[in-house]
Protein backbone atom coordinates (compact mmCIF):
# COMPACT_ATOMS: atom_id res chain seq x y z
CA UNK A 1 0.00 0.00 0.00
CA UNK A 2 1.14 3.61 -0.58
CA UNK A 3 0.68 6.80 1.00
CA UNK A 4 -0.36 4.92 4.46
CA UNK A 5 -0.98 7.82 7.51
CA UNK A 6 -1.72 5.89 10.79
CA UNK A 7 -2.91 7.67 13.91
CA UNK A 8 -1.99 6.12 17.00
CA UNK A 9 -5.82 6.87 19.26
CA UNK A 10 -5.31 4.94 21.98
CA UNK A 11 -6.03 6.71 24.68
CA UNK A 12 -2.42 7.01 26.96
CA UNK A 13 -1.29 8.98 23.59
CA UNK A 14 -4.14 11.35 23.19
CA UNK A 15 -4.44 12.18 27.23
CA UNK A 16 -0.37 12.59 27.08
CA UNK A 17 -0.49 14.55 23.83
CA UNK A 18 -3.02 17.17 25.71
CA UNK A 19 -1.13 17.87 28.35
CA UNK A 20 1.52 18.13 26.26
CA UNK A 21 -0.36 21.39 23.88
CA UNK A 22 -0.99 23.26 27.03
CA UNK A 23 1.11 26.08 27.04
CA UNK A 24 1.71 25.44 30.59
CA UNK A 25 3.41 22.31 30.67
CA UNK A 26 6.74 22.97 31.74
CA UNK A 27 9.75 21.94 29.71
CA UNK A 28 10.27 19.00 32.08
CA UNK A 29 6.88 17.80 31.83
CA UNK A 30 6.73 18.50 27.92
CA UNK A 31 10.28 15.97 27.72
CA UNK A 32 8.98 13.47 30.09
CA UNK A 33 5.52 13.07 28.11
CA UNK A 34 7.39 12.92 24.92
CA UNK A 35 9.63 10.18 26.09
CA UNK A 36 6.11 8.22 27.31
CA UNK A 37 4.01 8.55 23.98
CA UNK A 38 7.01 7.66 21.72
CA UNK A 39 7.31 4.76 23.80
CA UNK A 40 3.56 3.97 23.30
CA UNK A 41 3.95 4.76 19.48
CA UNK A 42 7.06 2.35 19.76
CA UNK A 43 4.37 -0.46 21.04
CA UNK A 44 2.18 0.26 17.63
CA UNK A 45 5.07 0.71 15.00
CA UNK A 46 6.30 -1.97 15.89
CA UNK A 47 3.83 -4.49 15.21
CA UNK A 48 4.29 -5.80 12.43
CA UNK A 49 7.61 -7.06 12.74
CA UNK A 50 8.08 -10.61 12.73
CA UNK A 51 8.70 -13.29 15.02
CA UNK A 52 10.56 -16.26 14.60
CA UNK A 53 11.25 -19.32 16.91
CA UNK A 54 14.42 -19.78 18.85
CA UNK A 55 15.75 -22.75 20.99
CA UNK A 56 15.73 -21.61 24.44
CA UNK A 57 16.50 -23.17 28.50
CA UNK A 58 14.19 -22.40 31.27
CA UNK A 59 15.18 -23.30 34.74
CA UNK A 60 12.26 -26.01 33.90
CA UNK A 61 12.58 -27.18 30.28
CA UNK A 62 13.56 -26.53 26.60
CA UNK A 63 11.29 -24.46 24.53
CA UNK A 64 11.00 -23.02 21.54
CA UNK A 65 10.67 -19.11 22.32
CA UNK A 66 9.60 -16.09 19.84
CA UNK A 67 12.29 -13.60 19.23
CA UNK A 68 12.47 -10.41 17.03
CA UNK A 69 13.78 -12.04 13.34
CA UNK A 70 16.46 -9.81 11.56
CA UNK A 71 19.13 -7.37 11.97
CA UNK A 72 18.74 -4.81 14.67
CA UNK A 73 16.11 -1.91 14.41
CA UNK A 74 17.56 1.60 12.88
CA UNK A 75 16.57 4.98 14.46
CA UNK A 76 17.33 7.87 12.79
CA UNK A 77 16.65 11.33 14.62
CA UNK A 78 16.45 14.71 12.34
CA UNK A 79 18.11 17.04 14.80
CA UNK A 80 17.47 18.51 17.36
CA UNK A 81 13.90 17.44 18.45
CA UNK A 82 14.09 14.30 17.21
CA UNK A 83 15.90 13.19 20.20
CA UNK A 84 13.08 13.54 22.18
CA UNK A 85 11.27 10.73 20.25
CA UNK A 86 14.28 8.56 19.52
CA UNK A 87 15.33 8.21 23.96
CA UNK A 88 11.74 7.30 24.28
CA UNK A 89 12.05 4.24 21.38
CA UNK A 90 15.27 3.46 23.13
CA UNK A 91 13.18 2.71 26.60
CA UNK A 92 11.08 -0.23 24.92
CA UNK A 93 13.80 -0.92 22.51
CA UNK A 94 17.16 -0.59 23.74
CA UNK A 95 19.04 -2.87 21.48
CA UNK A 96 18.19 -0.28 18.83
CA UNK A 97 21.37 1.29 16.69
CA UNK A 98 20.89 4.88 16.02
CA UNK A 99 21.58 7.32 13.41
CA UNK A 100 21.52 11.19 13.11
CA UNK A 101 20.65 14.10 10.86
CA UNK A 102 21.52 17.65 10.67
CA UNK A 103 19.60 19.65 8.13
CA UNK A 104 18.49 23.71 7.92
CA UNK A 105 16.76 25.39 5.89
CA UNK A 106 18.58 27.78 3.35
CA UNK A 107 16.53 30.81 3.11
CA UNK A 108 17.54 31.93 -0.72
CA UNK A 109 16.94 28.71 -1.93
CA UNK A 110 14.58 26.96 0.51
CA UNK A 111 16.17 23.97 0.24
CA UNK A 112 16.92 21.55 3.06
CA UNK A 113 20.85 21.55 3.64
CA UNK A 114 22.19 18.73 5.13
CA UNK A 115 25.25 19.42 7.95
CA UNK A 116 24.74 16.92 9.86
CA UNK A 117 24.78 13.10 8.65
CA UNK A 118 25.97 9.75 10.91
CA UNK A 119 24.44 6.34 10.53
CA UNK A 120 25.23 3.10 11.22
CA UNK A 121 27.31 1.81 7.99
CA UNK A 122 25.43 -1.01 6.61
CA UNK A 123 21.29 -0.34 6.64
CA UNK A 124 20.65 -2.95 4.18
CA UNK A 125 18.38 -5.68 5.67
CA UNK A 126 17.86 -2.79 8.32
CA UNK A 127 14.32 -1.50 9.11
CA UNK A 128 14.53 2.47 9.65
CA UNK A 129 12.15 4.56 11.88
CA UNK A 130 12.52 8.11 11.14
CA UNK A 131 11.81 10.05 14.06
CA UNK A 132 10.41 14.04 14.03
CA UNK A 133 8.30 15.53 16.51
CA UNK A 134 7.07 17.35 13.86
CA UNK A 135 5.77 16.87 10.10
CA UNK A 136 5.26 20.38 9.33
CA UNK A 137 6.00 21.40 5.68
CA UNK A 138 7.38 18.27 5.22
CA UNK A 139 10.38 19.39 3.07
CA UNK A 140 13.18 18.40 6.05
CA UNK A 141 11.53 14.80 6.79
CA UNK A 142 11.37 14.30 2.53
CA UNK A 143 15.04 15.34 2.42
CA UNK A 144 16.13 13.32 5.33
CA UNK A 145 14.59 10.05 3.70
CA UNK A 146 15.93 10.64 0.68
CA UNK A 147 19.29 10.64 2.32
CA UNK A 148 18.39 7.79 4.19
CA UNK A 149 16.84 5.68 0.70
CA UNK A 150 20.22 5.92 -0.63
CA UNK A 151 21.69 3.74 1.91
CA UNK A 152 19.62 1.01 0.66
CA UNK A 153 17.88 0.34 4.26
CA UNK A 154 14.92 -2.69 4.18
CA UNK A 155 12.39 -0.23 5.36
CA UNK A 156 11.83 2.82 6.62
CA UNK A 157 8.65 4.22 8.81
CA UNK A 158 8.47 8.10 9.29
CA UNK A 159 7.70 8.68 12.88
CA UNK A 160 5.75 12.03 14.47
CA UNK A 161 4.01 13.19 17.32
CA UNK A 162 1.65 15.74 15.41
CA UNK A 163 1.32 16.17 10.84
CA UNK A 164 -0.29 18.66 9.38
CA UNK A 165 -2.26 17.56 6.13
CA UNK A 166 0.22 19.87 3.89
CA UNK A 167 2.83 18.23 5.39
CA UNK A 168 1.96 14.68 4.68
CA UNK A 169 0.69 15.34 1.41
CA UNK A 170 3.84 17.27 0.22
CA UNK A 171 6.27 14.30 2.15
CA UNK A 172 3.97 11.50 0.22
CA UNK A 173 4.55 13.32 -2.83
CA UNK A 174 8.34 12.61 -2.99
CA UNK A 175 7.92 9.27 -0.67
CA UNK A 176 4.28 7.04 -0.97
CA UNK A 177 6.33 4.33 0.24
CA UNK A 178 6.99 5.41 3.47
CA UNK A 179 4.30 4.83 5.97
CA UNK A 180 3.94 8.04 8.40
CA UNK A 181 2.98 7.51 12.05
CA UNK A 182 1.60 10.01 14.01
CA UNK A 183 -0.57 10.69 17.47
CA UNK A 184 -2.49 13.37 15.47
CA UNK A 185 -3.42 15.12 12.16
CA UNK A 186 -3.76 18.67 13.09
CA UNK A 187 -5.69 21.68 11.35
CA UNK A 188 -3.37 23.27 9.02
CA UNK A 189 -0.01 25.16 8.80
CA UNK A 190 0.12 28.85 9.36
CA UNK A 191 1.97 31.12 7.28
CA UNK A 192 5.19 30.70 9.45
CA UNK A 193 4.96 26.79 8.77
CA UNK A 194 3.72 26.32 12.69
CA UNK A 195 1.32 23.33 13.07
CA UNK A 196 -1.92 24.83 13.92
CA UNK A 197 -3.38 23.88 16.95
CA UNK A 198 0.19 22.10 16.84
CA UNK A 199 1.84 22.72 20.50
CA UNK A 200 4.10 25.92 19.21
CA UNK A 201 7.98 25.28 18.77
CA UNK A 202 8.66 21.19 19.51
CA UNK A 203 13.19 21.56 20.09
CA UNK A 204 12.27 25.02 22.49
CA UNK A 205 9.75 23.45 24.68
CA UNK A 206 12.14 20.02 24.72
CA UNK A 207 15.20 21.86 25.54
CA UNK A 208 14.03 24.83 27.09
CA UNK A 209 15.69 27.11 24.91
CA UNK A 210 12.69 29.87 24.54
N1 LIG B 1 8.27 22.69 14.08
C1 LIG B 1 7.83 22.90 15.34
O1 LIG B 1 8.58 22.74 16.29
N2 LIG B 1 6.55 23.28 15.51
C2 LIG B 1 5.70 23.45 14.49
O2 LIG B 1 4.53 23.77 14.72
C3 LIG B 1 6.18 23.24 13.19
C4 LIG B 1 7.47 22.87 13.00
Amino acid sequence: MSREVHVVSHPLVQHKLTLMRRTKTSTSQFRQLLEEISMLLAYEVTRDFPLSLERIETPLMEMDAPTIEGKKLVVISILRAGDGILNGILKVVPSARIGHIGLYRDHETLQAVQYYFKVPQDLSDRDVLVVDPMLATGNSAAAAVERIKAKGPKSIKFVCLLAAPEGITAFHEKHPDVPVWCASVDQKLNEKGYILPGLGDAGDRLFGTK
